[in-house]
């Protein structure tokens, strides 16, 4: 059966298309997981170093003989790469070694995305989804954003979903039950060690689930285990998560694209209009529903005292973050 379509192609850009995480994601975003059935129009943005590697997976790319790709191009120019792009997947940084935290690579990482800021602001389409998955983050999402002042507040976000689905995978681990009977997960704040990945709100198969988990586990085991899930991938795997990190980017522009289910939200960074206290302009990450393609943050959920604690956390690290942007002039 053909799947041949005459829709208007939609523009992807994928920095650190040749990198690890670049390679998972690449082909999946070919294959229509994102977009559905419509013509994809890639634009892999590579550093000048890069670009050789990235010329290799985009032969293996054209192998796949994908129905859904119309056009490959490879740059090391952003103007070129984010020129009419509709979905940026800004993968392209350098990831952290055993040892080092996230926030440790803003020194390096963080003056890339000002200049990819100014381009996507310059360049990219009116409707453009912006995805920050290079880390530290949420801090290089602020960065961009100040940097990009046409492009809406809620099109900017960076991926706390892995951490989303590293908590859902713990939860039905834990209680035995299929990953899907389970809603209503929440991550807020950073995506790094000091993030509160949050049951408060769960639910297994419609009803509160949050009775049912001993508060021993969820705050010596659940918490840690996965705010520091990163750092274990790194300790066995001797090299950053890639694959399982492409598939929560995956998920988060395709939910951004499609929406999310009317009983359930996911978990989504984004410039805080200051909601639950999170100072306004703070990337942090929140409990969002996605209506009509647009992510919003979910209101009215109480919040308790632990709750306020770790959120208070999460967030006064994220502003020394901020602070350090300030003080390194990338901002
Ligand atoms: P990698 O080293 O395998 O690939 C990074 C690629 O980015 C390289 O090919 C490099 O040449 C390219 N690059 C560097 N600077 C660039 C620039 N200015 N423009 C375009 N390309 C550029 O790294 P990886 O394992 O793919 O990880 C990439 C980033 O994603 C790291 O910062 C990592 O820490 C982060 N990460 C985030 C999450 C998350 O959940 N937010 C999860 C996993 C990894
Ligand atoms: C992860 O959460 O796996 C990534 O952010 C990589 C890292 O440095 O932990």
């Amino acid at each position: 059966m053909s799947t041949q379509t005459t829709a208007t192609p939609v523009t992807v850009t994928v920095t650190g298309a040749a990198g690890q995480i670049g390679y998972s994601l690449l082909f999946r975003i070919a294959a229509g997981e994102v977009f559905g059935n419509r013509p994809v129009n890639l634009h892999m943005l590579e550093t000048a170093n890069g670009a050789k590697s990235a010329e290799g997976v985009a032969m293996e790319l054209a192998d796949c003989a994908y129905p859904l790709l119309n056009r490959v191009l490879i740059t090391s120019d952003a103007a070129e790469g984010f020129k009419g792009t509709n979905a940026a997947f800004l993968v392209g940084a350098k990831p952290r070694q055993e040892g080092e935290e996230r926030a440790d690579l803003l020194a390096a990482n963080g003056r890339i995305f000002g200049p990819q800021g100014e381009a996507l602001n310059d360049v990219a389409a009116d409707d453009v989804r912006v995805l920050v998955v290079g880390n530290p983050a949420n801090t290089n999402a602020g960065i961009l954003h100040a940097h990009a002042p046409r492009i809406d507040r809620t099109r900017i976000t960076a991926l706390t979903r892995l951490d989303h689905n590293r908590a859902l995978a713990q939860v039905a681990a834990k209680l035995d039950v299929p990953v899907d009977d389970l809603t209503q997960m929440t991550v807020w704040g950073n995506h790094s060690a000091s993030q509160f990945p949050d049951v408060s709100e769960l639910q297994l198969n419609g009803e509160p689930v949050a009775e049912k988990l001993d508060r021993e586990w969820l705050t010596g085991e659940f918490i840690p285990r996965v705010a520091k899930r990163g750092s274990e991938i790194i300790q066995v795997r001797g090299r950053s998560s890639a694959a399982s990190a492409a598939y929560a980017a995956i998920d988060h522009m395709r939910d951004w694209v499609v929406g999310t289910p009317d009983n359930d939200w996911v978990s989504v960074a984004l410039p805080s209009d200051g909601s639950y206290g999170v100072p306004e302009g703070i990337v942090s990450s929140f409990p969002c529903r996605c209506v009509n393609g647009e992510w919003e943050i979910v209101q009215g959920l109480e919040i308790n005292e632990f709750q306020r604690e770790r959120i208070d956390a999460s967030v006064a690290e994220l502003s020394e973050e901020w602070a350090a942007v300030k003080q390194a002039g990338l901002v």
